[in-house]
């Protein structure tokens, strides 16, 4: 009998697959980062939101950054079609606002201080950085697909970061 014919090793071996799925998000999990909220409209021009931690710099000239998007996120197709979206890194005291945007379709800005930017897009009031973008390129990344944005404009108004590092909050540690 081989081993997919057989009932008992096909779940072994899904289990497997799954322990191994979570192995590697713990490991990934090492790697510490901090905490956006990236923001943009859906189609009917309603803002739309979440938390991101695979934010990332790629290049200076052009100025490009990328974040990365779960296929199954509710504001998928608002944001892989989009024009132009806006990342927001959060400060270390806004742990509430990860929260509240890291909920599944939650009624996120009713909750929060925020106000239209360039285009109509929402920008939070209260950051410590903000990049505005315009959606350059979607590249396709197995069950994510990876978000490449230009910088159009962009702030940053200082203090302590919101630190993301192994499932959990954290902030800084003393220099
Ligand atoms: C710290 C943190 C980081 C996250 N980073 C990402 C990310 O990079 N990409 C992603 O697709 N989801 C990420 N999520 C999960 C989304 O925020 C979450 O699935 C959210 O519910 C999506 O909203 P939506 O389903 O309303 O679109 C993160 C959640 C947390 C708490």
């Amino acid at each position: 009998m081989t081993a997919s014919s057989n009932p008992a090793a096909q779940t072994e071996t899904a289990q497997s697959a799954e322990e191994r799925s979570r192995a590697l998000r713990d490991t990934l999990g090492h790697f510490a980062t901090g905490v956006t909220v990236v923001t943009t409209l859906d189609a009917s021009g309603q803002p739309v939101g979440m938390t991101v931690n695979s934010f990332n710099s790629v290049s200076l000239d052009p100025a490009l950054t990328l974040w990365s998007i779960d296929r199954s996120a509710l504001s998928y197709a608002a944001f892989t079609q989009c024009e132009r979206f806006a990342i927001h890194v959060l400060k270390g005291d806004q742990q509430h606002v990860s929260n509240l945007f890291a909920g599944r379709g939650a009624d996120k800005f009713g909750q929060v201080k925020w106000h239209q930017g360039p285009g109509n897009i929402p920008h939070l009031d209260d950051c410590a950085a903000l990049f505005h973008c315009r959606r350059a390129q979607n590249i396709e990344g197995g069950d994510h697909t990876i978000l490449l944005g230009e910088v159009l404009e962009f702030s940053a108004s200082g203090g302590e970061p919101l630190v993301f590092h192994r499932g959990r909050y954290r902030a800084l540690a003393g220099e």
